[in-house]
């Protein structure tokens, strides 16, 4: 691994899963630990960059020498990725962001009544922070790195999102209730809006966060 060769860089990382709440007490949430965008943390302190972390519901330590904020909610993810990457070379959206938002949130716990119906549930869009970072870059030459996270047609679906997310790198993972989600290991494919696509084996979340790096860094002007 290069020992330092985004010292000078601030990348912009984002971690975890957003939760959108109903009421006090509940919210729309998904199985994101964190894990993976941790190793991407962890991992570029050791290559020398300043590190900027937003996390989202992760209840993990920070990581030494990282800047840590943290955020909830998709719209308060938003918030905080965009301003930070107005200062950044890097950003990336590891964070597994709720496409959708209760429409209505209900100031006191939404009460069971008697001979009632379940009440339905409306939901309405949240931003693409990833689309909104790759579209409007504060420097031309920022990298920006998306994940997808996928059930099924795993690489025909990242190629796809790759093309509408118009980001430089998309790590295409498969996930599922015991996959990825929590665990130290992943697999993926990173592909790039070049066309280069690599594998990465099953292994360490940190292995592919150095692979992920390696890419990145052939991307800056200078290195390349
Ligand atoms: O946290 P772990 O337990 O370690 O698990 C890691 C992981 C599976 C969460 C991670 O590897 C991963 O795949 N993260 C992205 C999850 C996700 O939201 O994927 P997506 O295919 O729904 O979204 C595509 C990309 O757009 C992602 O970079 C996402 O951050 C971004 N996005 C999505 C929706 C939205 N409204 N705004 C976004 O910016």
């Amino acid at each position: 691994v290069p020992e330092s060769d985004l010292a000078g860089r601030h990348v912009v990382i984002s971690a975890g899963g957003t939760r959108e709440p109903l009421d006090p007490v509940r919210f729309l949430g998904n199985r994101s630990s964190g894990k993976q965008g941790y190793a991407l943390a962890r991992t570029a302190v050791a290559r020398g960059a300043r590190v900027t972390l937003i996390e989202a519901n992760t209840g993990l330590p920070d990581p030494a020498g990282a800047d840590v904020l943290r955020v909830g909610t998709a719209v308060q993810l938003r918030e905080a990725v965009v301003k930070a990457a107005a200062d950044a070379d890097v950003v990336v959206m590891a964070a597994a962001v709720a496409d959708f938002r209760p429409s209505e949130y209900a100031i006191g716990k939404i009460k069971k009544k008697d001979g009632e119906e379940a009440p339905a549930l409306t939901l309405v869009r949240n931003p693409d922070i990833l689309a909104e970072v790759a579209g409007e870059r504060a420097r031309p030459d920022q990298i920006v790195v998306g994940f997808a996270a996928e059930t099924d047609d795993v690489l025909a679906n990242g190629r796809a999102k790759l093309r509408r997310k118009g980001c430089d790198l998309l790590v295409v993972n498969e996930v599922g209730e015991r996959k990825t989600f929590g665990s130290e290991e992943n697999e993926a494919v990173v592909l790039a809006a070049d066309g280069q696509e690599t594998p990465v084996p099953y292994g360490p979340k940190e292995a592919l966060a150095d692979t992920i790096w390696d890419l990145v860094s052939a991307r800056f002007p200078s290195n390349s």
